[in-house]
């Protein structure tokens, strides 16, 4: 067990809340750096509603309850999870620190944290889960080559990663005009270290036409058909991130696809559309209480995991603030976060009067009347 001392001694003493992170983290990294973690797509609407949305909701307390046998720790999945918080996928750690994911592991491993080690991770997805005692999920993006994401696959398997999660909000970049107005490119000595194997790309020459998107970057994007390919061929369960429409949720449980991110890739891929918050009481609703449902964005307080648990998800996902995190203070601040928003949940949980992730119902939240 990796063991990160938890002394707020060499955390600066104004770094009290997940977002302060990102404001200590600017001094720690480069602009270029900053203004691709932090930018959203195109004009950020989604990126701002992300927050919004979750500031919109308002929470009604009950007073007196027992709250002295409570606890944050649930099963979810097959897997006994400590808290309903869990490392999203979160590309090129070494970006902002030199150890970047290996960092972040052994954070989580302190934390009892389950982290989703990304397809795009610049550390081996082995030497990753050598550091990551806690639980061990691999997000993948399909790879042109189906034989190339096999191996993918069956590393992972082997590395003893027990779920794929897979993403498909992001076969195309999305316009991501904050990051190119910084002039950002991936530094030397960072790559995707887990591609390099990767076969070289058929050279495609497109007639006047065609589209350099349809006919171009289009034909490496997954479809439904691969989804079950992928099932058919991997033992792991399978999450599909990157799921908004309500239709979507509902194929994917029907087509027997073990679990779904409700998630808008932190405002980051497609611009102008909802938070994922926004969906999921609709989503869970069609999808029936038993189904395992994770959400992300704008995660950055214990109230807001709250929110998202009573509105109908089992977990949240936490991205950006594990690389400010990282940047201000390696494996200790990721440590440190990780541990501010659970006692906030915890705070919430036992002011709120529901001891237990199960308490958290609808009925919690405000509606703008008695009932
Ligand atoms: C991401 N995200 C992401 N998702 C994924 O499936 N694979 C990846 O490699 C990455 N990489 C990545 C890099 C950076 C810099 C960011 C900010 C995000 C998306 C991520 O998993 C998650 O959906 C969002 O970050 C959640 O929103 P918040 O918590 O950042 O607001």
């Amino acid at each position: 067990m990796h063991y990160i001392a938890e002394t707020r001694s060499n955390i600066p003493h104004d770094l009290v809340s997940v977002s302060d992170y990102a404001e200590h983290a600017k001094q720690h990294i480069g602009h270029d750096i900053y203004e691709y973690i932090a930018g959203g797509g195109a004009d950020q609407l989604t990126l701002r509603r992300n927050r919004q949305a979750l500031d919109n909701i308002q929470l009604l307390p009950k007073m007196l309850k027992d709250c002295t046998q409570g606890s944050s720790a649930l099963h979810f999945m097959g897997e006994s999870l400590r808290h309903p918080i869990i490392l999203a996928p979160v590309a090129f750690q070494k970006l902002v620190h030199p150890q970047g994911e290996i960092a972040t592991a052994q954070a989580a491993s302190s934390l009892e944290t389950t982290m989703v080690v990304s397809n795009l991770a610049s550390h081996k997805l082995e030497d990753i889960a050598q550091n990551l005692d806690s639980g061990k999920w691999f997000q993948l993006y399909f790879q042109e080559s189906r034989e190339f994401t096999l191996s993918l696959v069956k590393r992972a398997e082997a590395a003893g990663y027990t779920k794929l999660m897979v993403t498909v909000d992001t076969s195309l970049h999305g316009i991501r005009n904050r990051a190119q107005r910084a002039g950002f490119v991936l530094p030397e000595g960072v790559e995707a270290i887990n591609l390099r194997d990767r076969p070289p790309l058929p050279r495609k020459t497109l007639s006047k036409q065609q589209s350099i998107v349809f006919q171009g970057m289009m034909t490496e994007a997954p479809t439904w058909e691969d989804i079950a390919w992928l099932q058919q061929n991997s033992s792991l369960d399978i999450i599909i991130k990157g799921i908004m429409h309500p239709a979507d949720a509902l194929k994917a449980k029907q087509i027997g696809v073990a679990g779904i991110v409700v998630s808008n890739h932190g405002g980051r891929a497609l611009d102008s559309i909802p938070s994922a918050i926004e969906l999921l009481p609709k989503i869970r609703k069609s999808l029936g209480p038993d189904y395992p449902i994770i959400v992300d964005g704008a995660i950055e307080r214990g109230t807001d995991i709250y929110k998202a648990i009573a509105l109908g998800a089992n977990t949240v996902m936490v991205g950006r603030p594990q690389l400010y995190a990282l940047a201000v203070a390696g494996a200790l601040g990721v440590a440190h976060m990780l541990r501010v928003l659970r006692e906030e949940l915890e705070v919430t949980m036992a002011m709120m009067g529901t001891p237990t992730i199960g308490d958290i119902t609808q009925d919690t939240i405000y509606r703008g009347e008695h009932r």
